[in-house]
């Protein structure tokens, strides 16, 4: 009896995120647990570059800024498995490869030209296709 009251209140429970999923029309991109744990930490890694990118620029430590960006740039990328990327839809590569260049860019502007107005429009565009990224996919589990 009590699994029975548990289960019900589990499914309860799960009622808004199962309607939330309804109304998500966003790509799936179903990858196993483990290229999920790599996708995912590399967005953390954004977002915690993003945050030294911004401090640094409230500094003007244009220093800091080359290279938090640096940090995001196309190198992260060398060690992406090559099975991870097959199981990546090519939008998402093309978008990825963009944002890891521009952050490569804003390194290199930031190194030559020290002009903290530049890389703060730099990085608003480069979010924008954070948004855009995100607006378009999400990433289902598989078991493998
Ligand atoms: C090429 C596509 C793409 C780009 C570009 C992208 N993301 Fe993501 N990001 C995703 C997807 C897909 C998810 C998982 C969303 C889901 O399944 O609902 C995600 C998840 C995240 C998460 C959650 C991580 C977690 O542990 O759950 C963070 C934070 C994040 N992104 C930050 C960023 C930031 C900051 C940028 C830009 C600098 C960025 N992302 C650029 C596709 C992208």
């Amino acid at each position: 009896m009590n699994r029975i009251i548990c289960l019900l209140l589990m499914w309860y429970a799960f009622i808004p995120f199962a309607n939330a999923g309804e109304t998500d029309a966003r790509t799936v991109i179903e990858l196993s647990p483990a290229h999920r744990a790599l996708v995912l930490n590399e967005m953390r890694q954004f977002l915690s570059g993003l945050q030294q990118i911004t401090a640094a620029l409230s500094r003007d430590d244009m220093d800091a800024v080359t290279q938090a960006a640096r940090g995001l740039g196309i190198a992260m990328t060398r060690d992406v498995p090559a099975d991870l990327k097959q199981a990546l839809p090519q939008g998402f590569r093309k978008l990825g490869h963009q944002v890891h260049s521009q952050f490569d860019q804003i390194a290199l502007d930031a190194e030559s030209l020290g002009d903290s107005d530049h890389a703060l429009s730099q990085l608003g565009n480069t979010l924008t296709q954070c948004v855009a990224c995100h607006n378009s996919y999400q990433i289902r589990l598989v078991n493998q």
